[in-house]
């Protein structure tokens, strides 16, 4: 697989995540897990992770994950304004919506925070430009057609970065990272619940450094 060479510096958050190439989405149940969670994934090789707020825990595992330097740590499932001025004042240094909510986007560009809205048509597609986005979430990904989807929608949004998350897994994802409009995939095949749960770090360390490798392409 080509290398890719992400346009946006990688000073700036989503030149970062372009770097990484892949954004593990987490749900977590017990925030004293994050921790011992943020370091399987730094010594895996992909320091970065959206916290979903599906859970009680994901405020407090969020804080903790963002205060540690080495992770790059954004929030995800953020539906409504009032969530991501709370994630942003949790040290969020991301925000992550399922799909196009402009009052969060607005909330988000005023605090400089970079967003990334979920999207399943060319419609919302289009609000999103309006409303000045230039990377969106591409969700549910597999769902919607997948990387035959994602190629129709970047024919006329060729301007348009796609994150696909939503089914991504260790056996597709590098056929969406070759698609030049996709700086990075997320997915949470690296750290699904049970793992975290089940307290199996060394797991996570290493389905997250086969993930990594796969992004990298340097399984080729
Ligand atoms: C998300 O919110 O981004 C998805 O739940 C992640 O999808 P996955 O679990 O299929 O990777």
């Amino acid at each position: 697989m080509a290398a890719h060479s992400p346009e946006d510096p990688i000073s700036t958050i989503p030149g970062q995540i372009a770097t990484n190439r892949l954004l593990p989405v987490v749900t977590i149940e017990d925030a004293a897990a994050a921790p011992a969670l943020g370091e399987a994934l730094r010594r895996g090789g992909l320091p970065c992770a959206e916290i979903t707020l599906r859970t009680p825990a994901a405020e407090d595992a969020l804080k903790a994950l963002a205060a540690n330097d080495d992770l790059l740590v954004g929030a995800g499932t953020v539906l409504n304004e009032k969530q991501a001025g709370r994630v942003i004042d949790l040290g969020a240094r991301f925000v992550v919506t399922p799909g196009f909510s402009l009052s969060v986007v607005r909330h988000c560009q005023a605090r400089g925070i970079p967003v990334f809205p979920g999207i399943a048509t060319s419609t919302e597609l289009m609000m999103a430009l309006d409303a000045g986005i230039d990377t969106v979430k591409f969700f549910p990904a597999e769902r919607l057609g997948g990387l035959a989807t994602l190629k129709a929608l970047a024919q006329p949004f060729g301007m348009v970065k796609f994150i696909p998350t939503g089914g991504v897994s260790a056996a597709n994802v590098r056929d969406y990272l070759a698609h030049p409009s996709v700086p990075a995939a997320g997915g949470s095949w690296m750290v699904p619940v049970s793992l975290i749960n089940g307290g199996r770090f060394d797991e996570i360390e290493r389905l997250t450094t086969e993930a990594a490798a796969i992004a990298t392409g340097d399984t080729d």
